[in-house]
């Protein structure tokens, strides 16, 4: 699978983006910090919660939703062995390893262990999914409360050099119109959703499963 091994490849370099804040990844990369804030303050609006974190990547949102919003168990799931790895080493530097759990595998096809949960969360993953609707409709079903998703939205500069950086490494690249992403929690099955602007080029879409 082309992901897996994009990811496998790029799994420091992607931690690093946390470790080393630079001023060109805040200036230019606001959504990927703003997106986990927005998550952060929903899940710790329920005290206590359980939160799934499709595609949790290096792991970072998973240690702060511990940290930060009070979370009282994660599971993340992701397809690379290395995002992996990094992610427990991070849960373990951090004191939350009793709470965050990670599982290798692709999430269509991984029954995470614990479900349901409050929260199905991925961040930066519809990205590279050509048809994020089926994802959404898998977390729909493992969720109790909310399906809180990123979607890149248009920005034609950082988009071609996303669109180019990205295909040399062999990963294909996604963007969505708002009414495209309405579509996606309309043919995921929720009765209601909503999206919420982060940092002028992506959406928070939020759907709620009850
Ligand atoms: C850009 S990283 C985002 C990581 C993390 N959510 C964050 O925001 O820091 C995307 C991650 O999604 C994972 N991923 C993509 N599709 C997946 C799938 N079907 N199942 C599990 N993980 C997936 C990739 O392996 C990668 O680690």
């Amino acid at each position: 699978m082309e992901q897996k091994a994009f990811w496998e490849r790029r799994a420091r370099e992607f931690a690093g983006l946390y470790e080393e804040p630079t001023l060109f990844n805040r200036l230019f990369r606001r959504a990927l910090y703003l997106r986990a804030q927005m998550t952060v303050e929903r899940v710790r609006a329920v005290p206590g919660a359980s939160v799934l974190d499709v595609g949790s990547g290096p792991g970072r949102n998973s240690v702060l939703f511990v940290k930060e919003a009070g979370a009282a168990r994660v599971v993340g799931v992701d397809l690379a062995e290395d995002m992996v790895a990094l992610a427990r080493d991070l849960a373990a530097r951090h004191g939350t390893a009793d709470r965050c759990s990670f599982a290798t595998g692709d999430f269509m096809k991984t029954d995470p262990p614990g479900a349901p949960f409050d929260f199905a969360v991925a961040l930066g993953v519809m990205d590279y999914i050509g048809d994020p609707a089926p994802m959404l409709a898998r977390m729909r079903g493992l969720a109790r409360r909310e399906v809180i998703a990123s979607f890149p939205g248009f920005a034609p500069l950082r988009v071609l050099q996303r669109r180019v950086r990205y295909a040399l490494g062999g990963c294909r690249v996604y963007w969505f119109g708002r009414a495209e992403i309405e579509g996606f929690f309309r043919s995921a099955g929720f009765p209601s959703w909503e999206l919420l602007p982060c940092s002028g080029a992506g959406w928070l879409g939020v759907g709620r499963t009850g």
